[in-house]
C-alpha cells in the first residue's frame, strides 16, 4: 500500500498525504503559493539575489518546492546569481514522487534532477547553481555542514506530528549556521515552538499571514 496519496491543492499544484504522519506536505490553500510567500518572499530571496550570491538551507525538502520557488525568485531578479543549496530530507520514497509532477515553477528540472541522482548525497552543480541535498535525519546530518546560510527554510510535519525537529537544540544548531541578520522562516505560531527558537537564540517576529487567520513565525539570527 502506499505510504502517501497525491492531493490537488486550492492554486492547483499537487501536493501529497502522508499516512504515516496523517498530515499534508504543504498547505492545501495552495503548495506553490505556500512555498512562494511563507519562504522564498519573507527570507528576502529577491533582494539577496541582488547582491549576487546567497546560501540557502532548506530543511525538509519533501518535493522541493521551497528551493525551487528560491530558484525562480533569484534569478528572475538576477540570472548570474550564485546560488548554494544545501536540503535536508530523511525520505527517499518523497523524493521519488517528483519525477512524476510538473508544478508551474521555474528550473523544477533542476529539482528533479537532483532526485534522479543516487545515494544519501545528492549534488547538482551546473552554471551558478549548486544544489546538495543529505538524505538521512536532519539531527544527525545538521552536524555536518560547515557553509553560513543567508536564509533557512524550517518546514517539517506539525510541532505535534514531528515534534523532534522543533525543539529547541535543533534550532539553536541551525541559529549557530546562520549569518548575523539571517532570517528562518516557517509556517508554525504555535507558543512553544516560538519559545524553542528565541531560546536558542533568534528574535522571533510574526511571519505571513497566507489565507489563514494566524502568520507564520520568522527567526532573525541576531
Ligand atoms: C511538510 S513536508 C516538507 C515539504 C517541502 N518543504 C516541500 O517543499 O515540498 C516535511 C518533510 O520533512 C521530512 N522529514 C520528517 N522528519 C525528518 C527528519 N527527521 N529529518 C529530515 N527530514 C524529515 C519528511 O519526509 C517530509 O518530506
Amino acid at each position: 500500500m502506499d505510504a502517501m496519496v497525491k492531493q490537488v491543492t486550492d492554486d492547483g499544484s499537487v501536493t501529497f498525504i502522508s499516512k504515516k504522519y496523517d498530515e499534508a506536505y504543504h498547505s492545501l490553500t495552495g503548495a506553490k503559493e505556500e512555498a512562494f510567500k511563507k519562504y522564498a518572499e519573507p527570507c528576502w530571496i529577491k533582494e539577496l539575489a541582488k547582491k549576487g550570491n546567497i546560501k540557502i538551507l532548506d530543511i525538509c525538502f519533501g518535493l522541493g518546492y521551497n528551493s525551487a520557488a528560491a530558484l525562480e525568485v533569484a534569478l528572475k531578479e538576477n540570472p548570474d546569481c550564485k546560488i548554494f543549496i544545501i536540503a535536508l530530507e530523511n525520505d527517499e520514497e518523497i523524493l521519488g514522487q517528483i519525477d512524476k509532477i510538473t508544478p508551474q515553477i521555474d528550473h523544477y528540472d533542476m529539482i528533479k534532477k537532483l532526485a534522479q541522482k543516487e545515494g544519501k548525497v545528492k549534488e547538482i552543480k551546473e552554471k551558478n547553481l549548486h544544489i546538495k541535498l543529505l538524505l538521512d535525519d536532519a539531527r544527525m546530518t545538521v552536524n555536518l555542514i560547515k557553509e553560513e546560510f543567508d536564509a533557512v527554510f524550517f518546514d517539517p510535519f506539525s510541532p505535534k506530528k514531528c515534534p523532534e525537529l522543533w525543539t529547541k537544540e535543533f534550532f539553536a544548531k541551525v541559529n549557530r549556521l546562520m549569518r548575523k541578520d539571517a532570517i528562518l522562516a516557517t509556517y508554525s505560531c504555535a507558543g512553544e515552538v516560538r519559545r524553542n527558537m528565541t531560546n536558542a537564540g533568534f528574535k522571533v517576529i510574526d511571519g505571513p499571514i497566507v489565507r489563514r487567520w494566524s502568520p507564520g513565525t520568522l527567526g532573525i539570527k541576531v
